[in-house]
């Protein structure tokens, strides 16, 4: 009698051994050389298509080892390399080696972390994981929450958590339409573009967001932000919650959030944290008085994929009272048949996913191998390398130094010699970056971002990376210059910006 039922997915022990060996193999001598490739080949789309080719859907099926084997090849040559020591570019962390291995083994078992009992063990692991990443940033390990894909989903998990918290009930079943009163978010300006998002997705429009101004910090103004709450308040709005942001996209600055935190007591409004990126920062001793009022926030987005280096994806939405998730998220449909008895936990009541890989899993194991110390080494050395950036930057007589908050530098290029009286000149300038980081973009010498500071288009690095070194700082500097050199003069031979 047959055994076990033919099917072309299934792989014979030996099979997959074997192929998952040659895998092993080809990624450990990518993890070994990865200082010495270029960070990206700079090649276009239409490039790449070639490089895959145009077949169509093939009708027959192909072994694994040649299929995976051409996929390792494709993806270790051909990639943008986010763990390079010299990728700085917007805000991905260098991805943790053991969170690669944790994926095979999440996906070999494959919990759907949606429903305790299809994910005993798994659901287990998340709850720790959370409460380590509570712990981590030193909230109450009472908080509650749930790993998600990213900054964005952590961002609107709990914003949803916060309109049921404050908003009126009836809102739940007559919907946002039938609703008299008029919703109002508050968010310093510098806040990442999740949040027109959330308003045009949970009902509010993008116009119930109040963008708050910064101070010359680029710190929200926390006075303005009290005023304009008070004249909503006199103008019939209902204020539902202010988000304060530790560690801004652009230039990483933390807000007042212990002024937030006073300001949201008194109008009773939900006070929500965006600290996707820059919160672990938490954990240097010297930083932490920066975050001072984050123990006072109603919810928390923070994100592994970036200065905790879990790889892609995964975000974190903690909440003080998670009972604000359940009340948000849980239906009871006659089809699912979970215990929901006390102590049993059930993720797809915490968010707004249903079924959920198991992405804990190489969050968990990243934490346990760095450690707390191990965490404050690799963040406090990103700092170190970004104010040496900074430092560098200012010395040298073709960089302008902008900002240095957190591990985000940002400056710019400007020529020697060049005609500061000219009415031009900022334009110019803007132009000249702009072709300056497309360049280096492309280059792969190293990758940057950009970042547009008070009308001035700057060069941006966000060192996440426990690759980076001191010479690497030393070596994008001269890269730097001598690109800007280049394009300027390119720029004065021809005439033409
Ligand atoms: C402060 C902040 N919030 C939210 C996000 C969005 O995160 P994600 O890209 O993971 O959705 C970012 C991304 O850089 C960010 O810096």
């Amino acid at each position: 009698m047959e055994k076990f039922r033919e099917s072309p997915l299934e792989i014979s022990r030996e099979e997959f051994r074997k192929t998952g060996y040659q895998l092993i193999d080809s990624v450990s001598d990518y993890l070994d050389s990865i200082n010495s490739l270029r960070v990206t080949l700079g090649e276009t789309p239409v490039e790449l298509q070639k490089v895959i080719g145009n077949s169509s859907f093939p009708d027959e099926g192909s072994s694994a080892q040649e299929i995976l084997s051409r996929a390792s090849g494709l993806l270790l040559r051909h990639s943008l390399l986010n763990g390079h020591p010299r990728f700085m570019g917007y805000i991905t962390g260098s991805p943790s080696p053991i969170g690669a291995l944790a994926d095979l083994l999440a996906t070999a078992v494959n919990p759907n972390v949606g429903a305790n009992i299809l994910s005993p063990i798994a659901t287990e692991i998340e709850k720790q994981t959370i409460r380590w990443l509570a712990e981590l940033i030193g909230v109450s390990p009472a908080y509650g929450g749930l790993l998600v894909s990213g900054g964005n989903m952590a961002n609107f998990t709990a914003f949803l958590a916060a309109r049921t918290a404050k908003a009126p009930a009836s809102i739940r079943e007559d919907g946002i339409s039938n609703s008299t009163q008029k919703l109002v978010v508050y968010c310093p300006v510098t806040t990442h573009i999740w949040i027109e998002k959330a308003a045009v997705l949970f009902g509010l429009g993008s116009k119930a967001i109040r963008w708050i101004q910064t101070d010359s910090d680029n710190i929200m103004d926390n006075k303005a932000l009290e005023q304009t709450i008070q004249s909503d308040l006199k103008n019939g709005f209902m204020p539902l919650l202010v988000v304060g942001t530790a560690g801004d996209v652009s230039t990483g600055v933390v807000d007042n959030l212990a002024g937030i935190a006073v300001i949201c007591k008194k109008y009773d409004l939900w006070f929500h944290v965006d600290g996707a990126y820059g919160l672990p920062a938490i954990i240097i001793p010297e930083l932490k008085p920066l975050f001072n009022g984050i123990a006072d926030a109603d919810s928390i987005a923070l994100d592994p994929h970036k200065w905790l280096y879990s790889p892609l994806e995964a975000g974190c939405t903690l909440v003080k009272d998670p009972g604000h998730l359940v009340g948000t998220y849980s239906f009871h449909p006659a089809y699912y048949n979970f215990d929901t008895a006390d102590g049993v936990q059930n993720y797809y009541e915490y968010g707004l996913q249903n079924s959920r890989g198991f992405r804990a899993l190489k969050v968990w194991l990243t934490l346990q191998q760095a450690g707390r110390r191990g965490y404050e080494k690799m963040i406090g050395e990103d700092i170190r390398l970004s104010k040496l950036l900074f430092e560098k930057a200012k010395e040298h007589p073709e960089l302008e130094a902008m900002t240095q908050n957190l591990s985000i530098t940002t400056f710019r290029y400007v020529p020697l010699n060049y005609d500061k009286d000219n009415d031009q000149k900022e334009a110019y300038l803007n132009k000249l970056n702009e072709l300056l980081v497309n360049e280096l973009q492309q280059g792969g010498e190293l990758f940057l971002s950009n970042a547009v500071i008070n009308g001035r288009y700057c060069l941006r690095a966000c060192i996440v990376n426990f690759r980076t070194s001191e010479k690497d700082i030393e070596d994008i500097v001269e890269i730097i210059v001598r690109e800007g050199r280049k394009i300027h003069n390119r720029i004065r031979e021809s005439g033409k910006l």
